[in-house]
């Protein structure tokens, strides 16, 4: 398997340009299944979390087509309810087809995702909310076995606002008969991106971007051509290696909207970031300030730059405070950064960071996708060498991303 290998010490300088949004292109990808024709997507990121995707896709009866970072995709000859364990167990998101087939093939037999490294993940508010549109849902030998004769809107509120939850259930209430309300839906990015995305196919959903979504059910939807919106998460973490790295940097394509709690937080750090209509520059600080972080649903500090902005405040002065609050166990990275010298200690949710002067290089292993992106991080500022093993999952989620820091000055490669 391919390893990266990153000799730390450099100051970042330059421009990176950022890619689509993977968690805004599954969904999108996913909605193309609404829809009897051909879908053009524009700025689709080349992840291996993608090629997943279109994987499924493909075994649910879609033709789909790519070229460059546009991909085509036609559901005309949707046939095949069946997302089986293994498509599936590749990726959580594959649970996003569960709703739209039982919208065009009133039933759906999707393999139940499982746990995975950052927590227990369930599909209960999914299940939930797919049974008040009408469903019958139920589940044997690992599968979630839903059919309706015909979907019918309903209220349905969230105990936690949940993204993949509020998308799945879109794709099923815009092809429902009435009226439905979805409270407590989740706000971020991607979920209002497909939002836009459904809307500009025929549906008719109100509330993008709050808590309350109404959506009057359409009969049929129509294909679409768009361009994916840019990945915050991609963003926020260019800006954390700038402000580590005591770096100098622009980052272009990229939507200064959807990072407001990244930069107010690196400001905090000590760091200078200013933005020019979508550019964003930042620039680090001789000394970086600890600061605390408490995880939340948009618009709050996203639980995807937790694992890079403890990396950031391994180095500061002082000590930091980070609660994770979405997922609880999402502090994998911790005893890999250890290794590397830095101090910290969990608690239940709360990570304590006491800053160390500088970390030390050391072979380390990925367990999860912003995991993998944070033992890069560490080792761009780490004396000597870090080996990041195990990057199956950074392929997952950030495209070319050594290539990106080597654009940047960094001392960094890959190990096939
Ligand atoms: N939850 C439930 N029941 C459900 C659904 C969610 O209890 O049926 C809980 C979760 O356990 C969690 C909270 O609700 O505690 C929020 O989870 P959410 O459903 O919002 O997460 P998700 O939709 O599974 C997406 C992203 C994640 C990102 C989270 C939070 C995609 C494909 N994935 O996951 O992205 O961390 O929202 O923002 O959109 C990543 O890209 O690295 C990643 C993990």
């Amino acid at each position: 398997m391919d390893k990266i290998v990153v000799h730390g010490g450099r100051k970042l300088t330059g421009s990176v340009r950022i890619g689509g949004a993977k968690n805004a292109a599954l969904p999108i990808l996913v909605s193309s299944l609404l829809t009897d024709g051909w879908c053009t997507y524009h700025n689709v990121p080349n992840l291996r979390d993608i090629e997943s995707i279109k994987q499924l896709l493909i075994h649910l009866g879609a033709e789909v087509e790519t070229h460059d970072h546009t991909i085509r995709i036609n559901a005309a000859g949707l046939a095949n309810h069946e997302a089986p364990y293994d498509l599936v167990r590749k990726m959580r998101a594959s649970i996003l087809v569960l709703c739209p087939l039982v919208a065009r093939l009133k039933k759906a037999r999707v393999s139940l995702p499982g746990g995975c490294a950052i927590g227990a993940r369930p599909i209960n508010f999914h299940l939930k909310g797919l049974t008040l549109l009408g469903a019958e849902i139920d589940l044997e030998h690992g599968y979630v076995n839903a059919s309706a004769e015909k979907l019918l809107g309903n209220e349905i509120y969230f105990d936690i606002p949940s993204v993949t939850g509020t998308e799945n259930l879109l794709m099923a209430a815009v092809l429902a008969e009435g009226i439905t309300i979805l409270r407590n839906a989740a706000r971020e990015p991607e979920v209002v991106a497909l939002i836009d995305v459904l809307n500009q196919m025929g549906a008719k959903i109100e509330g993008a971007g709050t808590s309350i979504l109404t959506v009057q059910g359409v009969k049929t939807l129509q294909p679409v051509s768009v361009s994916i919106i840019p990945d915050r998460i991609e963003t926020g973490t260019f800006m954390v290696a700038a402000a580590l790295t005591n770096g100098n940097i622009q980052i272009q394509g990229g939507e200064p909207e959807h990072v407001t709690g990244i930069i107010h937080k690196l400001r905090q750090t000590g760091a200078d970031v200013s933005i020019e209509g979508k550019t964003i520059y930042v620039k680090g600080s001789e000394t970086i300030q600890s600061i605390d972080i408490k995880t939340l649903p948009y618009p709050g500090f996203p639980t995807d730059m937790q694992a890079q902005f403890m990396v950031l405040m391994s180095v500061a002065g002082g000590l930091s405070i980070i609660s994770e609050t979405i997922f609880e166990n999402r502090f994998i990275h911790v005893s890999e950064l250890k290794r590397l010298g830095a101090d910290i200690t969990i608690s239940g949710n709360t990570a304590m960071i006491k800053g160390v002067p500088s970390l030390s290089g050391a072979p380390v292993m990925a367990t999860d996708l912003r995991a993998s992106a944070s033992l890069i991080l560490a080792g761009l500022i780490a004396k000597g060498t870090t080996e990041v093993n195990r990057i199956y999952h950074l392929d997952r989620g950030y495209e070319a991303i050594e290539k990106k820091f080597q654009k940047l000055g960094a001392d960094i490669e890959r190990i096939q």
